[in-house]
C-alpha cells in the first residue's frame, strides 16, 4: 500500500463504499501479519516501544534473549522487564544508543543492542531496540586468545627447555671425563668421589627426563591417529602410576565398558591426557585418607565419555576459574600446565572436557571424544524458517 494512500482514504472515508473500506482493512491486516512474520523470523531481537517507553511489540528472539513472556511484557516499561540498565537516560538522549550488555537470565549471554528513537514528522512516537546475540562470537574470540596464549607459552617454554638441554649435555660429558680420571685414582680416595659422582649423574638424568617429558608435553604436534582401545590405554597408564598410587594407599575402581568402540586417536598424546588427569586425582588425595579414584567409560552413537572421579580435596569455585591458566598450580613443584595440555589434546581430537568439583569431597573430570573424526565443526541449526506469504 503506497504511502499517503491511507491519509487520502481517511479524508474521504464518509464517501467511500463500506465494501471498499472492508477490503482495504483486510489488506492492512494481511500486511500487518506479514510484517509480524518477518519480525518473528529475524535472528535479531526486536522490541518496539511507545514514546512513554512501554513495550508494544517484541519478537520471539527478544523474548528468548531476555527470558520474557510476550503477552505479559506488552504495556510494561522496559526498565521493569530488563533490569540493571538506565533505559530512561538512554531514551532521553534522543539519539541512537549502541551498547553491549551481559544478561544472566534465562542463560548467560552477551548481547549487543541499539536503541533508536522513532520520529513521526519530527515528533517522537516511540523507540525501536534491535538486539544481537554475541555469546558465541565472544566464546570464539576467547578460544583464539587462549590458543594464542598457549602458543606463545609453548614457544617460550620450548626455547628455555632447549637452552637447558645444551649445558645439561655438556655436564654429562664432563661427568664422564671425571669418571675416567677417578677410575685411575687409588681405591681409598676413589670411593667417596665415586659416590658424589653417582649422585650428580642421577640428578642430571632426572633433569634430562623432566626436560624430555616437558618438551614432549608442549610440543605443538599433529595428531598421529591410530585405532586405539581406550580401556587398554587407561590400564597402561594406571600401571605406570601404580607405585605412586599404592604409596598413597589409593584404591582404583575401573568400570571400563568393554564394548567401547576403537577410536582414531593419537595414542601417545591420549596417554598424556590420562596420565595428567589421573595424577591430578591422585595428588588431590591426602596420604592418610581412604582415597579412591574411579574411572568409568561409556559410549553412545556419537561419542565416548570417560569419567575420572576422585574423593580428594576438591576445587574451590575461585580456583575453578583460573585452573586452566598456565602456571596456576596449588602444588609445590607443580607446573600448572597439565590441564592446559589435557584440554588442548582433547580439543585437537574434536572432543571436550568438563570438570565438576565440590570442595572437600572430590572432583570429576569428564572427557568426551567423538566417535567419528570431525572434518569441520557443524554450525548450529538455523532457527526455524517461516514461510512468508507471496
Ligand atoms: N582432581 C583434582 N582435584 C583437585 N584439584 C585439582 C584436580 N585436578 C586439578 N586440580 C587443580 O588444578 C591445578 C592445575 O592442575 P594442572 O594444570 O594439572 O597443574 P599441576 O598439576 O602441575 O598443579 C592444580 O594445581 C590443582 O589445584
Ligand atoms: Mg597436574
Amino acid at each position: 500500500m503506497k504511502t499517503g494512500f491511507l491519509e487520502k482514504l481517511v479524508a474521504k472515508l464518509d464517501r467511500v463504499d463500506p465494501a471498499v473500506v472492508q477490503s482495504i482493512v483486510d489488506r492492512l491486516l494481511k500486511e500487518k501479519g506479514f510484517f509480524v512474520q518477518v519480525f518473528e523470523a529475524l535472528r535479531e531481537g526486536v522490541i518496539l516501544m511507545g514514546a512513554d517507553g512501554r513495550v508494544s511489540f517484541l519478537n520471539a528472539a527478544a523474548s528468548r534473549f531476555f527470558g520474557l513472556d510476550v503477552e505479559l511484557s506488552i504495556d510494561k516499561k522496559l526498565a521493569e522487564l530488563v533490569r540493571g540498565m538506565d533505559w530512561q537516560a538512554m531514551m532521553e538522549q534522543g539519539t541512537v544508543v549502541s551498547r553491549d550488555m551481559e544478561v544472566f537470565y534465562p542463560e548467560r549471554r552477551y548481547l549487543h543492542f541499539y536503541l533508536a528513537p522513532i520520529l513521526d514528522r519530527e515528533v517522537l512516537s516511540g523507540f525501536v531496540m534491535i538486539v544481537n546475540d554475541l555469546t558465541s562470537d565472544r566464546a570464539e574470540t576467547q578460544a583464539t586468545i587462549e590458543s594464542e596464549r598457549l602458543g606463545a607459552l609453548t614457544l617460550l617454554a620450548a626455547g628455555v627447555a632447549h637452552e637447558i638441554g645444551n649445558p645439561l649435555n655438556s655436564l654429562g660429558i664432563h661427568l664422564q671425563l671425571l669418571d675416567r680420571k677417578i677410575k685411575r685414582m687409588v681405591a681409598g680416595e676413589r670411593q667417596p668421589l665415586e659416590e658424589h659422582l653417582a649422585t650428580a649423574r642421577q640428578e642430571i638424568q632426572r633433569l634430562d627426563s623432566i626436560l624430555k617429558q616437558f618438551l614432549q608435553a608442549i610440543r605443538p604436534s599433529t595428531l598421529r591417529r591410530e585405532k586405539v582401545q581406550l580401556s587398554e590405554l587407561c590400564r597402561d597408564v594406571l600401571k605406570l602410576l601404580e607405585p605412586e598410587l599404592s604409596e598413597r594407599g589409593i584404591r582404583v575402581v575401573l568400570d571400563l565398558n568393554t564394548d567401547i568402540p576403537l577410536l582414531d586417536l593419537d595414542a601417545v598424546q591420549m596417554q598424556q591426557v590420562f596420565h595428567n588427569v589421573l595424577r591430578n586425582a591422585a595428588q588431590a588425595i591426602s596420604t592418610d585418607a581412604d582415597g579412591c579414584i574411579t574411572v568409568r567409560m561409556a559410549s553412545n552413537d556419537f561419542e565416548v565419555q570417560v569419567l575420572i572421579s576422585d574423593n580428594g580435596v576438591g576445587i574451590s569455585p575461585e580456583q575453578m576459574g583460573t585452573m586452566f591458566e598456565p602456571y596456576r598450580s596449588t602444588k609445590e613443584g607443580g607446573t600448572g600446565l597439565g590441564l592446559l595440555i589435557v584440554r588442548r589434546i582433547i580439543r585437537e581430537h574434536g572432543g571436550e572436557m568438563e570438570i565438576e568439583s565440590r570442595e572437600g569431597s572430590g572432583t570429576r573430570v569428564s572427557l568426551f571424544l567423538p566417535l567419528a573424526v570431525k572434518k569441520a565443526r557443524l554450525l548450529p541449526e538455523p532457527d526455524a524458517v517461516i514461510e512468508l506469504p507471496p
